[in-house]
């Protein structure tokens, strides 16, 4: 007998299978148990009638708790009454281990419960789908940056120096080197690999030590950067929105099951695949207040903004062009306005926020050396990077994708933390 999975039943039709699994759900009624097996692939109804398998099997089988490991053969048939859905006539049934009652239940249950059996609320079909989105668009992703020449270029975990800003590094003593601190970002690292390579990206847990308590905000969370030789500001906008609208595609193509058990809108998602809009920072701004935001030219977008901003679009919207002060000091210089500096945020719509933070890099010495110098950057751990301009600098840009907020937005799911299996929050390290 053939062992397969739910994912390929229609294949075997007529067919006497063996199923591996958990029991999502049982009931009985007379001669009839029905048992909602689920094997990690997808979920399938099985009927098992007492006469088939026989009193003292039919019996054993009725034991069967939610979550009971167990083995089912039997043979698949069309539903009688639903197109496209499947039902198992069973054959033989055999528990592998009676669960013990288990606590996650049709009742509704808090957040903080939840949070601490993640564990086991992984299972669950809602949890299931979104972390299959993830999967589906962790791939997507790179399909995306191979097919279009960017190598796989791994940048370290363990850093002697911060990338976004000292005040989320998450720090540890290193031996006899003195202080090291867990990854803000590989966007650094990256610079150095288009130097090699034209064009890389990496993709790994990167560390936040975010004070923010919000549904946006995860203190270990999964970024691809990526980052480009011979790119200048307006392409690097353009490889962000067509790589975007490549993972909308495919999370709408191969993820269909799963929107649809999470009840996602998939029209808004269909219509986020156009053409996205570019807006300066200072025209945000300026938007921003006549829907009667408090924000000035000089602020970064709060999170009210970010849905403001976004409220009228069906597509992702693009930050552009912002004041050199609230931007990282790797930013190039606008040339037309030496305030400014070439940074793209783009913001999702529907009020996901923003889903990627990219720019041109400066690539002049002096220059990116006085703005450290100003920022009282320590040089002398930033001199490998200062180095890429001194030894054959070109026009370069990148970008990092937060992956859970993507997801988040692509799934409709409106807190971070079940895009990914185990988050991190402040308040939050077990399981
Ligand atoms: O905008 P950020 O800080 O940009 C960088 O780190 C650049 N060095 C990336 C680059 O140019 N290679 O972060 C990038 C993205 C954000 O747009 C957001 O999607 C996500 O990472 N992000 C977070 N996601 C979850 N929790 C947090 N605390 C996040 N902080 C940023
Ligand atoms: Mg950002």
């Amino acid at each position: 007998m053939q062992d397969v999975f739910v994912k390929d039943i229609e294949k075997y039709l007529g067919q006497e299978v063996r199923l591996k699994g958990w029991v999502r759900n049982i009931r009985h009624s007379g001669k009839l148990l029905f048992i909602i097996l689920r094997d990690g692939t997808g979920e399938i109804q099985t009927v098992a009638f007492q006469p088939d398998l026989g009193e003292k099997a039919f019996e054993t089988a009725k034991h069967l708790t939610l979550e009971s490991s167990v083995i089912i053969c039997g043979i698949p048939n069309l539903h009688p009454k639903q197109e496209g859905v499947y039902e198992l006539q069973v054959t033989q049934v055999q528990p592998l281990q009676i669960a013990d009652e288990y606590p996650i239940g049709k009742k509704e249950h808090g957040p903080d419960f939840l949070l601490s059996n993640r564990h086991l609320w992984i299972r669950s079909q809602k949890q299931w789908a979104i972390l299959r989105i993830r999967h589906t668009v962790y791939y997507a992703i790179c399909n995306y940056l191979n097919e279009h020449n960017f190598i796989r270029f791994d940048s370290p975990i363990l850093t002697p120096n911060a990338c976004e800003g000292t005040t989320t590094l998450f720090e540890l003593d290193y031996f006899d080197e003195g202080k090291a601190y867990l990854s803000q970002s590989g966007q650094l690292y990256l610079e150095t690999g288009i130097m090699s390579f034209g064009r890389v990206y990496d993709f790994g847990p990167v560390f936040r030590a975010e004070r923010s308590k919000t549904r946006k905000h995860l203190t270990e969370f999964w970024m691809m950067d990526a980052e480009a030789a011979f790119v200048e500001h307006d392409e690097n906008m353009q490889i962000q929105e067509d790589l975007i609208r490549y993972v909308i595609r495919t999370v709408l193509s191969e993820c269909a099951l799963e929107l649809q058990i999470l009840e996602r809108n998939t029209e808004s998602l269909k219509a986020a695949d156009a053409p996205f809009k570019r807006m300066t920072h200072y025209e945000a701004v300026e938007l921003l207040r006549q829907k009667g935001s408090d924000i000035t030219h000089s602020k970064d977008l709060g999170a009210q903004d970010e849905v403001l901003l976004t409220e009228d679009s069906e597509v992702p919207v693009f930050v552009e062009r912002w004041p050199k002060e609230i931007k990282a000091f790797y930013m190039k210089r606008d040339p037309l306005n030496p305030n400014l500096v070439l940074g793209d945020d783009l913001i999702a719509p529907e009020g996901f926020g923003e889903l990627i933070g990219g720019s041109q890099r400066e690539d002049d010495y002096e220059l990116l050396l006085s703005r450290m110098q100003a920022e009282n950057m320590p040089i002398d751990d930033y001199q490998w990077f200062l180095d890429l301009r001194k030894y054959g600098s070109v026009p370069h840009s990148g970008f990092g994708v937060g992956l859970e907020r993507l997801v988040a937005w692509l799934s409709g799911t409106p807190h971070i933390r079940e895009t990914i299996p185990f988050p991190r929050m402040i308040y939050r390290i077990y399981p």
